[in-house]
């Protein structure tokens, strides 16, 4: 997904400085040219060679080298993107004042490609007012920050403040090479995962889902800017702190949650997998084995169905469907049956771990998708902004 992208990533004075190592090694496998700048601080906790060895590219530190061309312009240049992970309070203040005194600052302010900031810090200088207003000048000025995780904090502190997985930094810079904050304002509900239908306490009824796919698409959704209801049952993958989850295991408990949250959304994407059946009754006690099992299934309520004769003119209904032959047939069945205004068939003869297949139908379009799951999630996610449906914001 980075291929030939230029990117350039910036090291400030912090300990998470050496977890920018493996930053640099994930973006230089993924394809994209890597430079860096690290600030005098910087060095003190990784040694510029370290950079060097990983990426093959030029590591300055220095604002001023007789040999050199005018690094602050010719950097801000060429950079596609700024990265500054981790990011420090000093280099927020700095730039949200105007200051431009070394090599890093001057190239930030000299630069009209995305800047994205991942502070990293102690939980009381992040929630220092200064610190914050600075972020709040800087992001309604264009600049992008990636919130911190909560955890235990190098100064020993438990709180928010530590450099989030890399891995999520990654989803960040790929979005923002392409987009802009373009969800802002718009709420957007997204189930995920394979439901769970109790038969004792011990057992229960499931299916293959591991929600990457809505995974995949609260992640894009949020760096754009969407506020996200993101409601799960069991996931394979871990979902990062920022979605703020909610967790519904069973079809029942999908249903109560999506309907409550349903009438505040613009957008609704239903991945999960809800079971279509579950035990009439499951057995308070663990069932003790014996030759043959019988067990009675009832249907479930079908959510995608409801939320179909529920919504409004000015609410997009987005359904999903696991399909194993007669992919198109199927799928625009049930988008009638269930009055949605898009369908995302996805073939189960080719999903994997992290690339799909999708065909998207609906409002007379046909478009067949495939790759990575998240860079599928974006390109979803800009047919249904296409939609002719003007949303109630
Ligand atoms: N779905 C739902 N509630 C259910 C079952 C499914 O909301 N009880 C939703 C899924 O989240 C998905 C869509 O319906 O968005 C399609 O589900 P799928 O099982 O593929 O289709 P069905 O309509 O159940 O038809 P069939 O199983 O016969 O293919």
């Amino acid at each position: 997904m980075l291929k030939d992208k230029k990117i350039l990533l910036g090291i400030t004075g912090g300990i998470a400085a050496y977890k920018a190592v493996d930053l640099a090694s994930k973006l230089t496998k993924m394809g994209a040219e890597v430079k860096t700048i690290m600030t005098a601080h910087a060095c003190e906790f990784v040694s510029p060679i370290t950079f060097k060895s990983i990426t093959h590219q030029s590591v300055l530190t220095k604002m001023f080298d007789v040999n050199a061309d005018i690094e602050h312009i010719s950097l801000a240049d060429w950079a596609d993107l700024i990265i500054i992970a981790p990011a420090t309070a000093n280099i927020i203040g700095k730039t949200a004042s105007g200051i431009a005194d070394n090599l890093f600052s001057t190239t930030i302010m000299a630069t009209t490609a995305p800047v994205l900031f991942v502070p990293t810090m102690n939980i009381h200088m992040y929630e220092n007012p200064i610190v914050q207003e600075n972020i709040v000048k800087l992001s309604n000025l264009g600049y992008f920050f990636m919130e911190p995780e909560y955890g235990i904090l190098a100064c020993g502190y438990k709180g928010i403040g530590r450099y989030p997985e890399n891995e999520e930094i990654v989803f960040h810079i790929v979005t923002y090479l392409k987009y802009k904050k373009d969800l802002l304002g718009k709420n957007i509900l997204i189930t995920a995962g394979a439901s769970r239908e109790k038969i004792d306490p011990m057992r229960f009824i499931t299916n293959y889902s591991t929600g990457r796919m809505g995974l995949a698409l609260a992640r894009a959704a949020y760096i754009r800017g969407a506020k996200i209801k993101f409601i799960h049952s069991s996931l394979g993958v871990k979902a990062p702190e920022y979605l703020n989850s909610i967790k519904a295991i069973s079809a029942k408990e999908i249903y109560n949650s999506v309907l409550k949250d349903f009438p505040e959304s613009d957008i609704t994407f239903m991945t999960a997998a809800v079971a279509d059946y579950t035990p009439i009754k499951s057995s308070k006690q663990k069932i003790k084995k014996s030759d043959n099992l019988n067990l009675v299934l009832k249907r479930t309520k079908d959510v995608l169905k409801e939320l179909g004769e529920k919504k409004t003119s000015k609410q997009i209904l987005v359904g999903f469907a696991a399909e194993s032959e007669n992919i198109k047939e199927n799928a625009l069945q049930k988008i009638e049956k269930k009055n949605l205004n898009f369908i995302c068939a996805n073939n189960l003869n080719v999903s994997g771990k992290d690339d799909t297949e999708i065909l998207v139908l609906g409002e007379g379009k046909e478009i067949k998708l495939i790759g990575n799951k998240f860079s599928v999630a974006h390109q979803i996610i800009d047919i249904v902004l296409k939609s002719s449906i003007k949303l109630n914001i």
